[in-house]
């Protein structure tokens, strides 16, 4: 009997879900000789059999410049906190039984959970059940503990990069201020990295409280040495001192993710009640999430692929593959999920931020 293993990819789709894939297939058809089952849908597709298909190497020709996850994905549909809409009402139910039922009716001998924080926490219950898993971290938002990097966080980091250099001749033309307000949930990584490599003036990151007094006159420092625009990046998370991180959805205790947003409104709101300049808005959203992932991200989803094949061969289950230096290795689930990672406020790459004069909100 051949072995058969699956795969998923879950929560938000980032650049180089698709590189994964493709090592996954290729190295488990060519290498081991052995069967893949892609499952649809992140845990959901576990759910329903019509779900899950045979991977070929034919599925998986030609993905490797494609954006996205080819086997789709939600945010929503925790198993162990499924909901279940009732007509006005939403109940939560716990169907990882049915899960672990699907699990074993496929014939799965190792299951492959490509995810963030969220589904990585799911693959670490379905372990506690007995399901033999391999984690490969994934998010553009490069939160997740024990790895340097997540595949995904750089072409993000482009994207928001390339906005920050087309918005400086834009602001610079007509004398404004410019906030970008990027993604990253509670971590500041893609304000700060791309505020750096943009130029920005401004950095504003949740890890640092901002204070929206000391922005002006860091603005108004700037333009009396002839600065006569600036940009302010703004990171999802970040708030003011004293002040709440700004929501477009609040999480809510039945399980409902907390959406952030509107941050950068807020910022230009208030920066421009103190300054005399134009200030103006633009939401990069979920384009960041989108596009042909970057060389750096195709080559680290295809190693982690390949990495948690051989882990799978090793019955080294319970694990993640990360990036540490330039090599890839493992590390337990359950350390990675602890915590997230977050900027360190008095680190190095912020400091290099303020010896560059960027003000960094405080
Ligand atoms: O975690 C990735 C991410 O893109 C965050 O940066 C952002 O806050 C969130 O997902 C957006 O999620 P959704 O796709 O549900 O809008």
């Amino acid at each position: 009997m051949k072995k058969r293993i699956g795969i998923l990819t879950g929560g938000g789709d980032c650049p180089g879900l698709n590189a994964v894939i493709r090592g996954v297939v290729k190295g488990a058809l060519i290498k081991y000789g052995w069967e893949v089952i892609g499952i649809e849908d992140g845990f959901d597709g576990l759910l329903s059999p019509e779900k899950c298909r045979p991977m070929t190497l034919d599925s998986v020709r030609g993905i490797l410049p494609r954006g996205g996850t080819i086997l789709g994905s939600t945010n929503w549909g925790n198993p162990f906190h499924y909901p279940v809409s009732g007509g006005d009402t939403v109940e939560y139910i716990d169907i990882s039984g049915q899960v672990v039922d699907n699990i074993g009716k496929l014939g799965l001998s190792a299951l492959i959970v490509v995810g963030g924080d969220g589904s990585l926490k799911i693959a670490q219950e379905l372990i506690s059940k007995g399901v033999p898993i391999v984690g490969v971290p994934k998010t553009i938002d490069n939160d997740l503990l024990e790895t340097d990097v997540t595949f995904g966080y750089n072409t993000a980091l482009e994207t928001a990069t390339d906005a920050l250099d087309k918005l400086h001749t834009t602001a610079e033309s007509h004398h404004r201020v410019m906030v970008l307000e990027v993604m990253g949930r509670y971590a500041g990584w893609i304000a700060l990295e791309s505020g750096i490599a943009g130029g920005a003036d401004v950095i504003l990151i949740p890890e640092i409280p901002f204070d929206v007094a000391g922005i002006c006159r860091a603005i108004q420092e700037r333009k009396a040495r002839g600065g006569r625009f600036s940009i302010i990046v703004a990171a999802e998370g970040a708030f003011p001192k004293g002040g709440k991180r700004v929501v477009k959805v609040a999480g809510k205790s039945g399980g409902a993710v907390e959406r952030l947003g509107g941050v950068g409104d807020y910022v230009a709101r208030e920066v421009g009640r103190c300054l005399d300049m134009d200030t103006r808005v633009t939401v990069l959203g979920h384009l960041q999430r989108g596009g042909s992932p970057s060389t750096f991200d195709r080559c680290l989803g295809s190693r982690f692929g390949v990495k948690a094949l051989e882990l799978i061969e090793r019955g080294e289950f319970g694990r993640m593959v990360c990036l540490r230096g330039r090599s890839i290795k493992s590390v337990s689930i359950t350390r990675a999920i602890r915590r997230l990672k977050l900027v360190n406020p008095n680190g190095e790459m912020v400091q290099a931020a303020e010896d560059l004069g960027i003000m960094m909100g405080r």
